[in-house]
């Protein structure tokens, strides 16, 4: 991806120097293709996973890190990554207004609220719409949906796609779909996204929802330290993976509505949102009267302040008439 700059390039490990083809093919049975998912994962873990000797696995995350440029980069070059940032459109201008523009890549989205919010409804618009024209509020891409709940539906898809004018088999196509069953098997399938990533022109993944596995698996205030260290490491290698492919990360965090039934949960006591601690946008869901919704930006001095109000259409994400 040229606008990514010289660090998105794609670059296979077994292109490395250094890397015979012996190390080139454990470091790939270990699910490490590309230069990048050997760079955000730990060295010990892919000395466990591919068998190969810490002083072997230094030398080779040494020589790629060399490969990416990954080093010191002037203001100017700062200036044109954050010029590279497209956005998505959300199909309401509104929303899109309170976003800055749309939803932003080489970030992580969160959209967070209690249930009927319209999170699920957000992710599939979005997934239709990165399809889009630039003209038109896309990205010409393709989206990864990684759904946990099991809430995902291709009547949405079809339905939203035929409104903007897409073909609907087509756009059904651009939409790659994965159930993730448990906290390690979504961690996994992010991780394989470095290397699918790159070979698909993926332009935006979901991620519907990202917390409730951790919450089932890690339930209550004695592991919540835990549940926190985890989502912090998976929403880092998101964050690597929205910057490293100039790709939207959208993810959704049900918040209930009143606490204080939910006492022993303090994340949800203290307004909800995961990423705190990680760099992103965060947006807040509430229900309105009937079909319409409001949106908040919380926490963002860089983007407008106020509210959004949208609808959801049978045809999609819209503005309210109103
Ligand atoms: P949870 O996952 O339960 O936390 O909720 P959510 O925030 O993901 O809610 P979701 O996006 O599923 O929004 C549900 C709302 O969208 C419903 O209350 C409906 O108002 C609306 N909706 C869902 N499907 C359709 C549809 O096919 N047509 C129309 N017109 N509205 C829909
Ligand atoms: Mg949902």
């Amino acid at each position: 991806m040229s606008e990514g700059g010289s660090s998105s390039k794609v670059v296979y490990v077994k292109d490395l120097p250094g890397v015979n083809p012996q190390i080139a093919e454990k470091l790939e049975s270990a699910g490490y293709t590309t230069v990048w998912a050997l760079i955000v994962a730990r060295p010990e873990e892919v000395s466990e996973k591919t068998g190969l000797p810490p002083t072997t696995v230094s030398r080779v995350i040494d020589s790629a890190r060399k490969v990416l440029g990954l080093t010191f980069k002037t203001a100017k070059d700062v200036k044109y990554e954050r010029l590279s940032i497209k956005k998505i459109t959300t199909g309401s201008r509104e929303l899109d207004n309170i976003l800055g523009g749309g939803v932003e890549t080489k970030t992580i989205t969160e959209f967070f609220g209690e249930y009927g919010t319209g999170k699920t409804q957000i992710c599939h618009q979005l997934s239709v719409n990165v399809q889009l024209p630039p003209e038109k509020g896309g990205l010409s891409g393709k989206a990864v949906y990684i759904d946990t709940e099991g809430t995902f539906r291709w009547e949405r898809i079809e339905a939203m796609a035929r409104a903007v004018g897409l073909e609907p088999d087509k756009a059904m196509e651009n939409i790659f779909y994965q159930r993730a069953y448990n906290s390690d098997h979504q961690i996994s399938i992010v991780e394989e996204l470095f290397s699918f990533v790159p070979k698909n022109n993926v332009r935006l993944v979901v991620l519907d929802s990202v917390t409730s596995h951790f919450r089932a698996e890690y339930p209550g205030r004695e592991h919540l330290a835990e549940r926190q260290q985890k989502l912090n490491a998976h929403l880092h290698q998101l964050m690597r993976l929205a910057e490293a492919y100039n790709l939207a990360v959208v993810v959704t965090n049900q918040v209930m509505a009143r606490p204080d039934v939910f006492y022993g949960d303090p994340t949800v006591a203290v307004g909800g949102h995961v990423l705190a601690h990680t760099p992103g946008v965060r947006v807040q869901l509430r229900k309105s009267k009937g079909n319409k919704r409001i949106a908040r930006i919380v926490d963002a001095p860089h983007l407008p302040e106020g509210e959004a109000v949208f609808v959801i259409t049978e045809e999609g994400i819209r503005d309210s008439e109103e």
